[in-house]
């Protein structure tokens, strides 16, 4: 079976699907590797480190897919340059693996589908623990948990450590995380490891013990109906609770020096937790760096993908933060791709074992046989459908 992996096209994309040594490990599988010319180049993977892996190269998008039967991507299939869209390059029923965020990216599943791709999301790989190896969202939220913390560092006018010197001692800076999963719990602890002393929330009680195993203090809010969707994930708060929420969000980020934001809803879409008001009760010099900006955001305020500075606050709302550090950031979502091909190739029959009882497979299937098979995607398109009739405000 053939492999395609793309140059991504998206602006500010520097990633690439498949790092060198994944790739040599798909070769040994007996898999056949093809890589656009140029693919790894800015994630700092040469050419020839894929044929020193085992792989040909192929000039161009539309020269490698026409005779690819899966294709490899980080971000959901685009229109390029030239008006074709990468879609209608993919040869009909080909798989595609990518980091779809299909309910964000729904032009694009429908022509997956019109297409008649078979196509997996990494983002929508159940969490179970059989696929954590696979899962594209955790790998990348640590990285963006890290850089978050160093851009809100970069920005404090201030140290995050405290420091005893002959010209006088300054206090740890005072870092608060707002959503304490994969990103958040990775902001902490570096948070913690560059001095700064570290307070944490989160809407999901069970938390409590992983902020403070890396090093933080839990602030909680006793919810009245809780948010806990299952796998991980959490829920849109209730009026009530978000009422809750806001009087001790407002009370704490007045005290802190940094605030970091990292909370989302299913993985994808970022609840508004700071508005004006908040933003406004800051100390002067204070930086919120709102992780939350690929989501849309968690603060009101943010200008994402951008900085902008409200009465002494500064915000910053970075977008596609992993690919700020393309080399890990590539190194680790190959390894996600190879964990998954890896799982479900036949070696002996030579083909991709497309076995829909299995609850990764299933779970994470965006488009087959000309239907759009992710219930919360075709929801998402439902919806969208709807609007655009007018019937839903
Ligand atoms: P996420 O990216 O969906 O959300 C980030 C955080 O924001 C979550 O902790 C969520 O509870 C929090 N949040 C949502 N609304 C909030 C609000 N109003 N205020 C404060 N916080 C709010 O979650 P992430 O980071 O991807 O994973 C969450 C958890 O899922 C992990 O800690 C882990 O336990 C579990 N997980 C399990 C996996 C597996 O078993 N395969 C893989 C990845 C994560």
């Amino acid at each position: 079976m053939k492999i395609a992996v793309l140059r991504e096209i998206r602006a500010d994309e520097t990633r690439v699907a498949l790092d060198p040594e994944s790739c040599r490990k798909l070769v040994l599988l007996g898999l056949e590797v093809v890589v656009e010319t140029g693919a790894g180049a800015a994630a700092h993977f040469a050419d020839q480190a894929y044929q020193d892996a085992g792989a040909t190269l192929a000039p161009d998008a539309a020269a490698l897919l026409g005779g690819t039967d899966f294709v490899l991507k980080v971000n959901a299939p685009q229109a390029r340059a030239d008006g074709t869209h990468e879609v209608d390059l993919i040869k009909p029923g080909a798989m595609l693996l990518a980091s779809l965020f299909p309910t964000r990216n729904l032009e694009a599943v429908q022509r997956m589908a019109i297409r008649n791709l078979t196509a997996f999301s990494t983002d929508c790989i159940p969490r179970i623990t059989r696929a954590q190896a696979m899962d594209t969202l955790s790998s990348q939220a640590n990285l963006v948990g890290y850089r978050g913390v160093l851009l809100g560092a970069m920005e404090l006018p201030k140290y995050f450590p405290m420091f005893i010197t002959a010209a006088g001692t300054t206090l740890p800076a005072k870092v608060f995380v707002i959503g304490a999963g994969v990103a958040g719990l990775q902001a902490i602890a570096t948070a913690r490891r560059l001095g700064a002393s570290v307070t944490a929330t989160d809407v999901r009680p069970e938390v409590k013990e992983q902020i403070e195993s890396v090093g933080g203090k839990y602030i909680g809010v006793e919810l009245k109906q809780g948010a806990i969707a299952g796998g991980g994930y959490a829920t849109e708060l209730s009026a009530e609770d978000k009422a809750l929420q806001a009087r001790m969000l407002a009370d704490h980020c007045a005290t802190v020096d940094v605030v970091i934001t990292t909370a989302l809803i299913g993985g994808v879409f970022a609840p508004k937790l700071l508005d004006e008001a908040i933003v406004k009760s800051m100390k002067p010099g204070s930086v919120i760096v709102d992780l939350g900006a690929d989501g849309g955001g968690n603060c009101t305020l943010s200008k994402l993908g951008g900085s902008v500075a409200v009465g002494g606050v500064t915000i910053l709302a970075p977008l596609n933060l992993p690919a700020t550090m393309a080399t890990h950031a590539s190194m680790m979502f190959s390894r996600n791709l190879l964990n998954f091909m890896t799982a479900f190739w036949d070696r002996s029959a030579g083909r991709f074992n497309l076995d829909w009882a299995d609850d990764i497979l299933k779970g994470c299937a965006v488009t087959h046989e000309g239907k759009v098979v992710h219930g919360p995607t075709q929801k998402a398109l439902d919806q969208a459908q709807m609007r655009a009739q007018g019937g839903m405000a």
